[in-house]
């Protein structure tokens, strides 16, 4: 649970669009209020079916904005100066209307207007039936917004104020709040690794039979995406550079999707210099050597020899840059047996700096699970790590690393 106290003298600009939802604002601000935040609000035209700009204004203490074309409220403060002056936007509830137009870029409103205009993060909080947030067009429009860096907080799953169940419901105001005080936690803590730049390998590699084929592996991008988002966490200007995943991408990085290793390593050696690299990608060793460009077919022969050719090792390759090594390369090992003992040895064979060794056995579920259970091998020995989530997994690694960048631990 985030410590609310972050709140105290921070600046909310709450967006109140129109939904059912609406009223549970009134909460929202009181709760905000009693926290020691500022809030300003915008109600949309729709939203003020639902809330009155008396209740707002008597709760904010302050104007409700609610028309791009008052004379009035431009007067007292412009849209633009609306949108910076604070030090969060937050929109609750965020209609699928309101994400659309987000999405699009639309500025047809004082709200949407605002939402465009603003320099600051903003965080929606999404409430719609449970068929209009489930349509593949919301479903996108909230990806992109995710992907431009903008922050949710639910819905929820349950009944729905039409009688249907399922996610839409718009998050409880004390959630909202967490989810801000969440956020200024972030925004607020420590970054030892600012000023350094990381370069992050994750996901699989698809390695071509013909065009319609390929060799891959189970990994699911999971903790190569968990490790970029903890370096940027910590300030680092990260380049995750992926094979194909079902994930979003981690806030804060500037993310080379690719698909082969060969493309693999070309997107890392672009990404080159930087201080960090850490390959947790899962890179095939080998690809189909002469790949087919026309679909094989079966044509009564019996099936096609596929002979293999070796892929560029991308950990071995950064390792031996010469003058532009990362000054801390950081492999993994994936091993099915003698785990510590094969890592140790895969170490000195590639020349990287550290190594997280991990059991891939049959019955572990290190790839694609959500839990990872490593050994961080270095030159001062190995430590054992209990059992954790990728994500913890990937803080305590982040933290490592900031700690060997402070005191230059080995
Ligand atoms: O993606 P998840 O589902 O979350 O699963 C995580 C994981 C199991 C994939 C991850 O924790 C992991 O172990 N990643 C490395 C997988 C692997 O390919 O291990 P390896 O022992 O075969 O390779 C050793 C190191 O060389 C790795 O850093 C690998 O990225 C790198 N390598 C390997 C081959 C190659 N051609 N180029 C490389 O850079």
């Amino acid at each position: 649970m985030a410590e609310t106290s972050v709140l105290s003298g921070k600046r909310i600009l709450l967006v109140i669009a129109g939904g059912i939802a609406a009223y549970k604002c009134l909460e929202l601000i009181r709760r905000l209020k009693e926290r020691g935040a500022s809030v300003r609000a915008v109600l949309t035209k729709a939203g003020a079916e639902f809330v009155t700009p008396l209740s707002v204004q008597a709760l904010t203490e302050d104007t409700v904005y609610q028309d791009l074309w008052s004379l009035t409220d431009e007067s007292e403060m412009g849209h633009i100066q609306l949108s910076r002056d604070a030090d969060l936007l937050v929109v609750a509830p965020a209609t699928a209307n309101l994400l659309a137009r987000m999405a699009a870029g639309m500025a047809d409103d004082l709200a949407a207007t605002v939402l465009l205009a603003t320099d600051k993060p903003v965080l929606v909080a999404p409430a719609m039936n449970v068929r209009m947030w489930e349509h593949p067009a919301t479903q996108a429009n909230m990806a992109l917004l995710e992907k431009r860096g903008v922050r949710r907080v639910g819905p929820n799953k349950g009944e729905m104020a039409c009688g249907e169940y399922g996610p839409g419901r718009m998050a409880e105001p004390m959630e909202i709040l967490e989810a801000i005080a969440g956020y200024f936690t972030e925004r607020d803590a420590p970054k030892p690794l600012k000023g350094k730049r990381a370069l992050v390998t994750s996901g699989p590699t698809y390695e071509p039979i013909d065009p319609v084929r390929y060799i891959a592996n189970r990994s699911s991008g999971k903790q190569g995406h968990a490790i970029a988002e903890a370096l940027a966490r910590l300030g680092a200007e990260v380049t995750l550079v992926t094979g194909p995943t079902h994930l979003p991408d981690p806030p804060g990085c500037a993310v080379r999707p690719i698909e082969t290793a060969r493309e693999m390593l070309a997107a890392c050696e672009a990404a080159l210099p930087v201080d960090i690299a850490v390959c947790a990608a899962a890179v095939a060793d080998w690809r189909v050597a002469g790949e087919s460009d026309r679909k094989l077919k079966k044509d009564g022969g019996g099936p096609p020899a596929l002979s293999l050719a070796e892929n560029p090792d991308i950990l071995a390759t950064l390792s031996n840059a010469g003058a532009k090594r990362p000054s801390l390369v950081v492999g993994f090992a994936a091993e099915t047996g003698s785990v510590v003992e094969y890592a140790t040895a895969k170490r000195a064979r590639k020349g990287c700096d550290w190594i997280v060794a991990n059991d891939v056995s049959l019955g572990t579920t290190t790839f694609g699970g959500a839990d990872n259970t490593v050994h961080l091998i270095r030159n001062g020995g190995v430590e054992n790590w209990p059992t954790m989530g990728k994500d913890a997994v990937a803080a305590r690694l982040a933290d490592t690393i900031a700690q060997h960048f402070q005191n230059k631990t080995p």
